[in-house]
């Protein structure tokens, strides 16, 4: 669109460099800022459009490629890593950190809570017992020994035993719902009336917490059921566009992007 332009945002200073190249195409019409989205109001305003400056924005939540497949970022329970996993490597706390130091309790919360992990528990104090003799570092380390606490006929069918346990420390690690629930909250307040919001994710929590945003935004009241009379004086920000439930990848995009198979779309206009 002549005059206009497209923010992008990421925690990941390396796609920085990739943006470089968008720089080179687009010129004044593309910025990448370097940061987490649920602090978008600062550069957002530092542009000089006004309080509400975006026609659209869409987040596109979770975990690159590029950082999957780079083993030295630690995501991945398939090549040998460091345990780290965080986004933005200036962030304090890594995936060892959290494996090495978080109390058995804590472990096992994290784990059931964020990975759905059914062996949760088992997993978490198996964690615990083994860190006592000697640290966890390295990805495949971890992978193997959540592989010997799951009893082989219980493994997933699908996915590698470790997946679940590695998806919640990425999450736990980079606060993503916490990041998430706040993105949602600055970034839908700078839509211009009419501007859209996209949201992909890729875990059902955070799917979740994207349709809970979009109910409460799309609703004039949000008192209680039972309350005979409005005191909350909530009035609706958005109306949810496409309606519930959220658009699924098709057979073919899956066949073609297998790692499309877990992405849910939701969204809205602002009022
Ligand atoms: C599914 S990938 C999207 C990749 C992007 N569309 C591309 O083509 O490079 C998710 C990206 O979002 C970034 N990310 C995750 N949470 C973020 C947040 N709260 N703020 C900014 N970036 C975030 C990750 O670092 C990752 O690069």
């Amino acid at each position: 669109m002549p005059g206009g332009l497209l923010v992008a945002m990421d925690r990941d200073p390396a796609a920085a460099s990739r943006a470089e190249a968008l720089s080179a195409e687009f010129g004044d019409g593309f910025r990448f800022v370097p940061g987490n989205f649920a602090d978008a109001s600062d550069p957002l305003a530092a542009l000089g459009r006004g309080e509400a400056p975006l026609d659209g924005a869409f987040l596109d939540l979770g975990l690159s490629s590029y950082q999957l497949d780079d083993s030295r970022r630690g995501f991945s329970f398939a090549a040998d890593g460091p345990l780290d996993m965080r986004f933005d490597p200036g962030q304090r706390f890594s995936a060892a950190d959290i494996v090495n130091s978080y109390p058995e309790r804590r472990l096992r919360q994290v784990i059931k809570d964020l990975g759905e992990e059914p062996w949760a528990g088992p997993i978490a104090a198996a964690i615990v017992r083994r860190r006592r003799q000697s640290r966890f570092t390295r990805t495949r380390e971890l992978a193997e020994f959540i592989g010997g606490v799951i009893p082989r006929k219980r493994w997933p069918r699908h996915i590698d035993p470790a997946t679940r346990t590695f998806q919640a420390l990425r999450m736990e690690v980079n606060d993503e719902l916490g990041s998430l629930r706040e993105g949602l909250e600055v970034i839908t307040s700078h839509l211009k009336p009419g501007g859209r919001l996209g949201v992909v994710s890729f875990h059902s929590l955070e799917d979740k917490a994207v349709k809970d945003f979009l109910n409460v935004e799309a609703k004039d009241c949000i008192c209680p059921p039972q309350q005979p009379v409005c005191t909350c004086n909530h009035q609706a920000s958005v109306v949810i566009h496409p309606p519930h439930p959220p658009l699924r990848p098709g057979k073919d995009e899956v066949e073609l992007n297998p790692r499309s198979r877990s992405a849910r779309l939701r969204g809205a206009i602002k009022i």
